[in-house]
């Protein structure tokens, strides 16, 4: 299939890539480098020995947009631009919903007009909100602490009416636990840009030097020992979720939500303990306060990707402290 991955050059997105190649497709990148870089485009055809068409734009220019389409006959959408740091999107609001909700709308109206039917959005477990509990399923109430798990949940929305209002077109909304890891060949990873919010990519700097002492935001939640459980699953196996979704699009009516997540949960602390024994380095860290907003317990239920798009996570926890320090170390050398 010809293939439209926006945000192609992003963590997800690239590692995506790289398996839509090896898989036979044809990828077109689209990307405006604002959260990653253009080097990305040559380590995803060095891993792949596959050549990949880029078009460097921003999906909130319709005009750009538009040419997009107009210049290729898309048979399918991965669409993953978009803003995504938390902190940002609550002191940053409408530049979170202009640019993530704007630039979503211009993509849905291209489709309309090139009458492109198949898509698969990169959606977050944020949208489970506070108020559910453990493991997540997606029959469950949703809901968003931020403006952009709000624009997640409203992404949702969106494409959910329009699907319905459409009647012939397919979508996979994807929900992902927490992405960590890197492909082996340790060329694409999750690249810092400034002092990370995310536990891993935090860790990784710790370990490189960089920073350092990792804060442990909290050790009296109720969890078995205090610090915060999240549900972490490898790039890798994230990608082909999104080949298996690919592979099922035809068969999802409408619009339909897909946990994306290994549904083992794992603390903060199991994460250094097993970063270190990974990676035989010692990782300093402090207990410090809760950082607001954050829940105890969060996880997958797995079923239904199980079930529909025969979906199950493959790589172990091991691999993925061992492939995040592989990449980063690489970023050093
Ligand atoms: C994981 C755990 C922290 C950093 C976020 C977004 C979500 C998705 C993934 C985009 C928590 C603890 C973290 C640190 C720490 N992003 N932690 N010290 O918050 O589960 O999810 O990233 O889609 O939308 O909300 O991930 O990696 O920030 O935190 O103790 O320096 O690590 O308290 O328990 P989170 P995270």
């Amino acid at each position: 299939m010809k293939v439209l991955v926006t945000g192609g050059a992003g963590f997800i997105g690239s590692h995506t890539c790289v398996e839509l190649l090896e898989n036979g497709h044809e990828v077109i990148i689209f990307d405006n480098f604002y959260n990653s870089s253009p080097d990305v485009i040559e380590r995803i055809e060095k891993i792949t020995g596959k050549s990949v068409k880029l078009v460097e734009g921003d999906m909130c220019d319709a005009e750009t947009v538009d040419k997009l389409f107009k210049d290729n006959e898309f048979e399918c959408i991965i669409h993953f631009a978009g803003l995504k740091a938390v902190g940002e999107s609550v002191a940053k609001p409408v530049f979170y919903y202009d640019t993530n909700i704007g630039g979503t709308l211009n993509i849905i109206k291209a489709m309309q007009k090139y009458d492109v039917k198949k898509l698969v959005f990169s959606s977050s477990a944020t949208v489970y909100g506070m108020n559910n509990v453990a493991p997540y399923n997606e029959t469950m109430p949703t809901s968003a602490t931020n403006p952009y798990g709000w624009t997640k949940l409203m992404i949702e929305q969106i494409l959910t009416d329009t699907a319905k209002a459409q009647g012939d077109w397919h979508i996979a909304l994807l929900r992902y636990f927490n992405p960590i890891g890197a492909h082996s060949s340790g060329l694409i990873g999750e690249k810092p840009n400034g002092i990370p919010n995310n536990l891993m990519p935090y860790i990784t700097q710790v370990a490189a030097g960089k920073l350092e002492c990792l804060n442990v935001f909290g050790d009296d939640y109720d969890t078995h020992d205090g610090t915060g459980v999240r549900d972490y699953i490898h790039v890798c196996d994230l990608a082909i979720g999104h080949m298996k979704a690919l592979n099922h699009i035809d068969e999802i009516d409408g619009a339909r939500q897909f946990n994306l997540g290994t549904g083992v949960g794992y603390s903060v602390l199991d994460i250094v303990k097993a970063f270190e024994k990974a990676n035989d380095i010692t990782i300093n860290y402090k207990i410090a306060p809760r950082r607001p907003g954050d829940i105890a317990t969060c996880f997958a239920d797995t079923k239904r990707a199980y079930d529909e798009l025969g979906f199950k996570t493959e790589r172990s926890l091991e691999d993925m402290c061992q492939s995040s320090w592989n990449f980063v170390k690489n970023l050093y050398k």
